[in-house]
């Protein structure tokens, strides 16, 4: 068939999908003919103009310019444009009464250190409210998991994460690596989750200026929560009281995940052990996980990964 040079836009989707098809991966294939036929029926949907599309090519050059081993711009694009909630959805089924999972987010590092039942995580933070965060790993019988691993990350009293904190230099801080005992407890020591703002200088914040939007999450303490033998969970947990559950920059929230911090005024047993001073607040939760099928690579593996190649230091 002689080649058709007076094109007119269907033409070229056509031809565009009859080049990928011959992709000899089959999944690759899919998505790349997926990913075609979406993206020129978004162009020709919204009748794109020379300068909307000149305007994207300089976002995402920004972003890629901003990107750093502690800053992640199209992790946060992915997060704001509700994808990355929808892959975990898609990803994540659980009908079965495993602990839900969420966003992972673009502030887990590596090299937490080790802590035993107790552990502060929180121990340069000074303004921040004590709190006690315990529960138990549980299989989906309900019986408990020993030495299951809790990754654990948050954000400090001032709502930064540590690699956000010029101050720290690059220290580590509000990270944990925690293990079950055999009941399946754990105890973390921190401080009270505060809600913060995603990063906002760079294009994903000017994005959710354009549109009208603000930047703010919902109190919260991020877990990577895994056992020999089990799925792990990449998940937090809210605070039931915070005013942006209803309105999260990133759509995170999932109702199994909101959980009751209490205050309390005075204390004995682990308060008075650990020499926590009251007014301080506790919460419980139970994770439950599911036996592991099949070996699926979680987004920690690939940071893993990365970090072995020497792409990324564990600091
Ligand atoms: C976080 O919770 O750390 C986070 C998640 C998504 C985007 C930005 C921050
Ligand atoms: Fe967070």
């Amino acid at each position: 068939m002689p080649v058709q040079r007076n094109k007119t836009e269907d033409d070229i989707t056509a031809e565009a999908l009859q080049r990928f098809a011959q992709t000899p991966d089959p999944r690759l294939r899919q998505i790349m003919l997926g990913l075609v036929s979406h993206l020129h029926a978004f162009v020709k949907e919204v009748e794109l103009t020379e300068a909307e599309w000149f305007r994207a090519i300089e976002v995402l050059t920004e972003a890629g310019r901003m990107c750093t081993d502690k800053r992640q711009e199209f992790i946060l694009f992915s997060d704001t444009l509700g994808i990355s909630m929808v892959v975990d959805l898609i990803n994540h089924r659980k009908p079965d009464g495993a602990t839900e999972s969420t966003v992972f987010g673009p502030f887990h590092r590596l090299g937490a250190p080790e802590l035993s039942a107790g552990g502060n995580i929180a121990h340069r933070d000074k303004t921040g409210t004590p709190a006690l965060v315990s529960g138990r790993v549980l299989d989906l019988e309900g019986a408990p998991i020993q030495n299951a691993l809790l990754d654990v990350w948050q954000t400090q009293s001032s709502g930064l994460y540590d690699s956000q904190d010029e101050s720290l230099g690059g220290e580590l801080h509000m990270r944990g690596r925690f293990h079950s005992d055999a009941e399946g407890r754990y105890l973390i020591r921190t401080v009270l989750p505060v809600n913060y703002p995603i990063p906002s200088d760079g294009p994903v914040g000017a994005m959710l200026r354009a549109t009208g939007r603000h930047p703010w999450r919902p109190a919260h303490i991020h877990f990577v929560v895994s056992a020999d033998g089990y799925e792990p969970v990449t998940t937090h947990i809210f605070d039931r009281r915070d005013e942006y559950l209803g309105s999260d920059a990133v759509f995170a929230v999932k109702d199994s995940l909101i959980c009751d911090f209490g205050r309390h005024e005075g204390g004995s047993g682990d308060v008075a052990r650990l020499g926590i001073e009251p007014p301080y607040y506790t919460a419980e939760f139970d994770f439950r996980l599911k036996p592991a099928t099949e070996q699926r690579a979680t987004v920690l593996d690939a940071q893993q990964r990365l970090a072995a190649l020497g792409a990324r230091t564990a600091e």
